[in-house]
């Protein structure tokens, strides 16, 4: 149930929202330009001698043991070394134009995750006010649990970096709640319906070494890209 079938007024959301910590858009989320700016002391060091720390990675593909693993929690969000991972997970998921990355794509089997719901990929019809649930802006999450707030499932397609060329019809709960860590090791609480639902389920299933394909019903829903304009 959205804010507005709730019947909370702007204000008492807005309330809600800082009581329960950086939920707002977009307070908890993080641009390339922070992460790199903050990639710490080593940054600063990589500056002086004009070397970035952050790098394009290899992305892991389905078949590789690490993608099947379940990921170790992160002790330290705030270690400068998670910074320097995410900061380079945010260079090589813009570079392959994904929506998400989790940590274990690039080979590192720790429970970090990065992802971004543009209002592009919402629904049309969706209102103003759950339009908030649909959308997220670049989030970085660490060591994140999700809440299923429904039994409703919805279908959809969906392509990892890690399957590369393909697309898959997956079923995946409509609301959710998602929490985790910053950063800057703030917890981060949301609410997520639709594709930013779906985005999220999907990455944090990378950290439990679940790939969509293994989430499918039906097989015949499993396509190449490239066949894709006769499906969807
Ligand atoms: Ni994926």
């Amino acid at each position: 149930m959205g804010w507005a079938k709730r019947g909370i007024s702007p204000h008492a959301r807005a309330a809600y929202l800082a009581k329960v910590g950086r939920i707002v858009h977009p307070g908890s989320d993080v641009s390339v330009r922070d992460v790199s700016a903050q990639a710490g002391p080593v940054a600063g060091k990589a500056e002086r001698h004009h070397i970035p720390t952050m790098a394009i990675l290899k992305i892991a593909r389905m078949g590789h043991p690490v993608l099947s693993r379940v990921a170790e929690p992160v002790a330290d969000p705030r270690a400068p070394e998670v910074r320097a991972l995410v900061a380079s997970m945010v260079e090589t998921m813009i570079d392959a134009n994904g929506a998400g990355l989790a940590a274990p794509q690039v080979y590192v089997p720790r429970r970090v995750v990065i992802f971004q719901a543009p209002p592009e990929r919402m629904p049309e019809g969706v209102g103003e006010e759950e339009a908030f649930d649909h959308t997220a802006a670049l989030t970085v999450l660490i060591n994140p649990e999700i809440e299923i707030l429904t039994s409703e499932i919805q279908m959809g397609w969906e392509g990892c970096l890690s399957v590369p060329g393909l697309r898959g019809l997956v079923p995946r709960y409509a609301d959710i709640v998602y929490r985790g860590f910053g950063l800057d090791g703030q917890p981060i609480e949301r609410r997520a319906k639709g594709f930013h639902a779906r985005v999220v389920q999907h990455e944090c299933d990378h950290l439990d070494g679940i790939l969509y394909p293994q989430r499918m019903t039906d097989l015949r829903d499993l396509i190449f890209e490239s066949e894709a304009r006769h499906r969807m």
